[in-house]
């Protein structure tokens, strides 16, 4: 009697060492970053990043050209070399790394395109 109570008693705790474990797996694997892939920022989000960091030398279209900034309009850069200038910034340009995440970073670079004239 008083065995099988141990036993019993036993198999619950271990049990709650599996519990624990998968609770604590899920938890995990859930980062902020990966939520933020889940779920990329929205347009607005992206283009209030842009006015609030760039428009200052590039202004709302890219052709402000202000503190040297080259116009937007008429750059050739390709999406990856553009990523990189603003993740890292260049000479006049402050780097937006760790200022805004990876997503945002994609995002206004995506969206300066359309600023582009044939
Ligand atoms: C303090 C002024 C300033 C701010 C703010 C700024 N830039 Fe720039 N940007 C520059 C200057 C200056 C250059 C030229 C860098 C060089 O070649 O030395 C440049 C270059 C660029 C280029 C390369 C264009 C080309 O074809 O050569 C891109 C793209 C760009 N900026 C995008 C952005 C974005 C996006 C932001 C906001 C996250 C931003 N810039 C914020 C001043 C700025």
């Amino acid at each position: 009697m008083r065995t099988g109570f141990q036993n019993m008693h036993s198999a619950l705790r271990s049990l709650g060492i599996v519990v624990a474990i998968v609770v604590f797996g899920c938890g995990e694997t859930k980062t902020p970053t990966q939520e933020s892939i889940a779920k990329p920022p929205s347009k607005a989000s992206i283009k209030r990043a842009y006015t609030m960091k760039c428009s200052l030398c590039h202004g709302s279209n890219g052709k402000l050209m202000a503190s040297n900034a080259p116009d937007l309009s008429q750059s050739k850069l390709d999406l990856d070399s553009r990523i990189a200038l603003i993740t890292y910034g260049k000479g006049m340009m402050p780097p937006q790394r760790g200022v805004l995440d990876a997503a945002t970073i994609r995002g206004i670079a995506e969206y300066i395109e359309t600023f582009r004239e044939p």
